[in-house]
């Protein structure tokens, strides 16, 4: 029999990481002839190409290189390219997978052709429409023709908007399976960053190790697009990492609006708090399992965080992940809440896990490949 045909859509980090443990289960078995494409939507090293690199991922097929632009001029170059990718490829079905523009986008280039669209991560949705995220995940369920769920939140969010449950199948997490098999690997790799502020390089020795540092990691235009917000939380963390030593992986988006800001400046008067350069997915996973706690707006970070046990502070009013509250480590937190809630951790009343989410088992991809074949 001929093999299906499948597009995997692919365009910002937490999507390579979601594809990073599907793809090898896809090359096993002769059923499914996979397509990798990348629209470009990140582009540079810190954002992609690291991520290829450090987990294997195989070069993709195509690559659309639409790079970076308003919502809509990126969201419309991804459509009229994918298009034409679709037009050439014909597919029998294109995977889309998470939240991003790239989701949407070609999700959309693709129904209009008459290629069915399977959703991964879909259901999500923390009901907050000033989040572009959101507006994704919404456009995106609303045309797609198979829903794989990473929890039941989401199975019963699409049940709500009435999609037929036949559609939608819970097969669990794909950010744990490569989180799961990149553990040994990661726990081996070098803890050595480039600090922002200098030339020094700063190595993670005896002191810091082992439960005795906090990990920061923010992007989301709400926390670090208005540069009063922006002042005001790094004075916070400045304040915290009196305390205990902070770790500042800093996305790009965030590092170009301190440098307009001036804020590297401000930041360096912290003897305690390192920004330190983006990094790569083994070097970060390795400093996440040793940390003490994370403050963060990152989705995957939520779920990481909740595997691992980690207490997880989310600087935002809200959640599409609302099971790593429920019954993870994630507390969802303001700016003013966080010196009270670090005490906490320090006194060592921190939020633990009660429950792991279920199939958040590293054989998600397993799962999915077996799927695949049925529909
Ligand atoms: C995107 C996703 C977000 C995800 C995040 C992970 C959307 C709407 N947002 O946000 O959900 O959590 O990725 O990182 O899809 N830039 C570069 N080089 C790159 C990529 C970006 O310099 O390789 C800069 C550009 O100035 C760009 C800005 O970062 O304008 C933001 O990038 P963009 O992809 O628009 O959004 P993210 O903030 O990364």
């Amino acid at each position: 029999m001929k093999p299906k045909k499948i597009i995997i859509a692919v365009g910002a980090r937490p999507n390579f990481i979601k594809i990073a443990s599907l793809m090898p289960h896809l090359a096993k078995q002769k059923a499914i002839k996979p397509v990798l494409v990348h629209t470009g939507q990140h582009y540079d090293i810190t954002m992609s190409g690291q991520f290829f690199n450090d987990l294997n991922i195989p070069l993709p097929d195509i690559n659309l290189e639409v790079g970076s632009g308003s919502h809509a001029t990126q969201t419309a170059k991804i459509i009229e390219r994918f298009e034409k990718v679709c037009i050439n490829e014909k597919p029998d079905f294109v995977f889309v997978v998470g939240d991003v523009n790239s989701t949407v986008s070609c999700a959309l280039a693709a129904i209009k052709l008459g290629i069915k669209v399977i959703h991964y991560e879909a259901g999500l949705r923390s009901y907050d429409k000033s989040m572009p995220e959101e507006i994704n995940r919404i456009v995106t369920d609303a045309i797609s023709d198979f829903f794989f769920t990473t929890a039941e939140e989401g199975t019963e969010n699409l049940i709500r908007e009435k999609v037929p449950v036949e559609k939608i199948f819970m097969l669990g997490n794909l950010m744990i399976d490569t989180l799961v098999s990149q553990l040994p690997k990661a726990m081996s790799t070098k803890l050595e960053f480039q600090l922002y502020d200098s030339l020094r390089t700063l190595s993670i020795n005896a002191d810091f190790y082992e439960k005795n540092y906090g990990i920061v990691t923010l992007h989301r235009p709400n926390n670090v697009d208005s540069k009063e917000y922006l002042t005001n939380l790094l004075l916070t963390l400045g304040e915290i990492s009196k305390k205990t030593p902070l770790i500042f992986p800093i996305h790009i988006r965030t590092l170009k609006n301190m440098k307009d800001c001036n804020l590297l400046e401000l930041a360096k008067t912290f003897s305690n708090l390192f920004i330190i350069e983006a990094l790569g997915y083994l070097q970060f996973s390795h400093l996440l399992i040793k940390s003490l706690f994370v403050i963060t707006d990152s989705g995957g970070i939520q779920e990481e965080t909740t595997y691992l046990d980690i207490p997880c502070l989310t600087l935002r009013p809200n959640t599409e992940r609302q099971i790593t509250v429920l019954t993870g480590s994630n507390k969802l937190i303001t700016a003013e809440e966080l010196q009270t809630e670090i005490d906490l951790i320090l006194k060592g009343l921190p939020k633990r896990r009660k429950e792991m989410p279920k199939f958040w088992d590293g054989k998600t991809a397993n799962r999915i490949v077996q799927q695949l074949q049925l529909i």
